[in-house]
């Protein structure tokens, strides 16, 4: 049983919030909803006053403040922005400025406003400070367009609240490295070879190591998404650099590298930018060396460490059995890249979880809740 206190702002999603506290108050929790005035002209305060047999506050108290964990669904672009700012106008945004617990929230807007640069900028501040995302998703909209910024399904919000409840103090005391996003190697001085890899996996990991208690360290390659609030963010955009500091922090309890970082470079990268010439470019490329490999080599009694292998099909998966004992990780999170559907660049992602006692099958979800999946096996490991 926790105490959740429930934030709805205005918007045509605030009736799913609705099924959301039908959700926590059926787990047990106590809810508090805390309506902003707009939300009432969307559904009425009785309503989640009697799913969640309590009266929605009309003013700050200090039981509000200390709840255990505060959600707010749907979060429209207009609070989003004034949560960005540190506005206090009403009851919700003035719990949220004074609550220093875990905060969720599950946007909802117009595509074209959650795509705005102002929106972009306010999601990036929320998720410094450690605010946990879920969703938007991809769908139809009340206006009858397509695009991002359905706000997620309530099970999906109700099952993210219960793992960020259950988890909290699981990695209290344990340091955690995570690498991610793909490294750039460079061919000369404005060019590079890359990979598609977005971040998004690792990014998730590292926010959700931090939200079970962790000290989290993300080693980061080229993100294209934004990075989560409170963890220690160290830049290493090449595959020497991301060597570098990631066997520098080797002592970290926990290593997880979900980066993808390139198996070969260029073997004399230009300092110039080459020029433009009629002939061929040959390039020759050198292998880098392997981090995980290193890391396996020196691991240290009780060590955690964590690798992804990006393969194909069945094969891919054998190829992942072998990549466990080869470099001598705990844990191998194989995904298939023969799919478009997950994986690289991809919001969502299915994988298997393959470790020396067994496999586990991850179907098709977002990377956060993957991300939370990864984290259990993770603790399991830790505290084995
Ligand atoms: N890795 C690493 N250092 C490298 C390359 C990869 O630490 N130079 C890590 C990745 O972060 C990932 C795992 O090793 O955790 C992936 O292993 P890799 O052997 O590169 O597998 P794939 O790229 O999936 O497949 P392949 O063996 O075909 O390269």
């Amino acid at each position: 049983m926790a105490r959740v206190l429930l934030g709805i702002t205005g918007g045509i999603a605030a009736y799913k919030a609705a099924e959301l506290a039908r959700l926590l108050v059926k787990a047990g929790h106590e809810v508090t909803p805390i309506l902003t005035p707009e939300a009432e002209t969307f559904i009425a305060a009785k309503t989640f006053e009697a799913l969640a047999r309590r009266e929605a506050p009309r003013e700050l108290y200090p039981h509000l403040v200390h709840a255990d964990l505060l959600a707010v669904a749907p979060l429209s672009a207009n609070t989003l922005a004034k949560l960005a700012h540190g506005l206090a106008d009403n009851v919700l945004t003035q719990t949220v400025l004074a609550f220093d617990g875990p905060v969720l929230a599950a946007p909802a807007m117009n595509p074209r406003m959650w795509a705005h640069r102002a929106t972009r900028e306010n999601v990036a501040k929320l998720r410094e400070r450690g605010i946990v995302l879920v969703g938007p998703d991809e769908g139809e909209l009340a206006e009858g367009e397509w695009g991002v910024g359905r706000m997620s399904e309530p099970e999906e919000i109700f099952a993210r609240v219960e793992a960020v409840l259950a988890r909290r103090d699981q990695l209290a005391g344990r340091r955690v490295l995570v690498s991610a996003g793909g490294t750039r190697e460079p061919l000369d001085a404005v060019r590079f070879l890359g990979n598609r890899s977005s971040g998004r996996m690792g990014v998730a990991l590292a926010e959700e190591a931090r939200l079970r208690g962790a000290e989290v360290t993300l080693v980061a390659a080229n993100l294209s998404v934004p990075p989560p609030g409170r963890v220690e963010l160290v830049p290493a955009p090449t595959a020497a650099e991301l060597e570098r500091e990631v066997l520098a922090r080797a002592d970290a309890d926990v290593v997880v590298m979900a980066a993808a970082v390139a198996d070969y470079r260029p073997a004399e990268p230009s300092a110039e930018k080459r020029p433009k010439h009629a002939e061929p470019w040959v390039v020759t490329l050198e292998p880098t060396s392997d981090v995980l490999a290193q890391l396996g080599a020196k691991r240290w009694h009780g060590q955690v460490l964590v690798g992804f292998a990006a393969d194909r099909g069945e094969t891919g998966l054998a190829r992942a059995r072998e990549k466990l004992a080869a470099k001598k990780s705990d844990l191998i999170v194989f995904n298939d890249v023969s799919r478009e559907d997950i994986g690289f660049d991809a919001s969502e992602n299915e994988v298997v979880l393959v470790t020396a006692t067994g496999e586990r099958r991850i179907p098709k979800a977002p990377k956060e809740r993957i991300a939370t999946e990864i984290l259990d096996e993770v603790v399991k490991l830790v505290t084995k």
